[in-house]
């Protein structure tokens, strides 16, 4: 037992994790895990609300261990934080089915992010599941399932969080003080550009370098890279704002000095993209090389993944257990149903000596 605060966030399995992810979230979560009891939940129930087709669950097979072998190589560690699978957790489908009665209808519809899932996902007013209405509230038995105290999301699930918040308060409220009011933490780094100048870094998008990239990937990529539109040759004058190859010199170099040479230089119209891109190489080259060879160790040893992932969802059920036992007492449903159990088998017993004695 520990007294430490609890950590839930996570993700949903969509495929491997690129250079956003890491600035976004995973190098936050690498870093909360010693203060921290992290749980790290691999969301697969939660693809379901726009995709339950069988071929979709089948592709979260690969999904999921992908998932978990980018958290492991970028240094989340499972000796100190549990990372499980949330469809193999039983206690997160009761919780979720209580939570449904504790919120209204409206209050889920004005959550924004529902109506942008539906529209990136081709899902009209008349096909919306009635699950991906109910998406914060799943997400609220994930957060409430292990009593978490802080949830570090993204901007975009801000408003989850609020809703889970809410369903916390109404739960204490109507049955008395089971849930700590879970904190929102939202990540104070802005949204990575992809390399094509693009706001946002998506598998999507196509404009993603993954922590799974090889050095001979990532140069080709860097190579590729968007620069300043305007500058036709090297000894133009150029913008480093807003140049993508200099954010991620940014938030990828540790050479500040060098970071500001090549600055300089490109304002000046002193350096060519080819030497800017080439030092970008290298840095992020020498970012990914320990999580590259922590991503080979762990390769190596057939079946770590899926270990981590059985030993962790073991855990996180047990959690839930807990958590769903305190809930049916509060709520009295322990004692209805012990008092009709009782009952019933006084009766039992009741008819039996009846018939053994007549
Ligand atoms: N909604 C998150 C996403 O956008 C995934 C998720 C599911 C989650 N349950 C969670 C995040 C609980 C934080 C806490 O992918």
């Amino acid at each position: 037992m520990t007294n430490k605060k609890r950590i839930l966030t996570g993700d949903r399995p969509t495929g491997k994790l690129h250079l956003g992810h890491y600035v976004g979230s995973l190098a936050n979560r690498v870093r909360l895990q010693d203060e921290y009891e992290c749980f790290f939940i691999i969301a697969d129930l939660h693809t379901l609300t726009t995709r339950p087709e069988k071929e979709h669950v089948t592709a979260l097979r690969q999904n999921v261990t992908d998932v978990v072998l980018d958290y492991l190589a970028a240094g989340i560690d499972p000796a100190k934080s549990v990372i499980y699978l949330q469809s193999a957790v039983p206690a997160v489908y009761d919780m979720n089915l209580i939570f449904e009665m504790l919120v209204t209808l409206p209050r889920l519809q004005r959550v924004p992010s529902i109506k942008e899932m539906a529209r990136a996902a081709n899902i009209s007013d008349e096909t919306l599941p009635f699950g991906l209405v109910g998406y914060p509230v799943l997400q609220a038995a994930d957060i409430l399932m292990p009593r978490a105290h802080l949830v570090p999301v993204g901007k975009d699930n801000e408003a989850h969080v609020e809703v889970s918040r809410e369903i916390a308060r109404r739960f204490n409220y109507l049955y008395g003080e089971v849930f700590p009011i879970p904190e929102v933490m939202v990540g104070e780094v802005p949204t990575l550009v992809g390399t094509d100048g693009q706001a946002k870094m998506s598998k999507s998008l196509g404009n993603a370098i993954y922590l799974s990239d090889d050095a001979a990937t990532v140069r080709r990529k860097v190579f590729s890279m968007y620069t300043d539109p305007n500058r036709i040759s090297a000894d133009v004058p150029g913008r480093v704002e807003g140049n993508p190859v200099f954010i991620y010199h940014d938030a990828f170099n540790p050479n500040r000095a060098e970071v500001e040479d090549l600055k300089e230089r490109y304002r000046q119209g002193r350096v060519g993209d080819v030497e800017v891109k080439e030092k970008l190489t290298i840095a992020l080259n020498a970012f990914l090389d320990p999580i590259r060879e922590r991503r080979a160790a762990i390769e190596a040893k057939s079946g770590y993944v899926e270990r981590v992932i059985y030993e962790g969802t073991l855990r996180a059920a047990e959690e839930g257990e807990a958590t769903l036992r305190e809930m049916k007492r509060a709520m009295g449903l322990t004692g209805l149903w012990n008092r009709i159990s009782r009952k019933g088998r006084e009766a039992i017993e009741r008819d039996k000596k009846a018939a053994a004695s007549g």
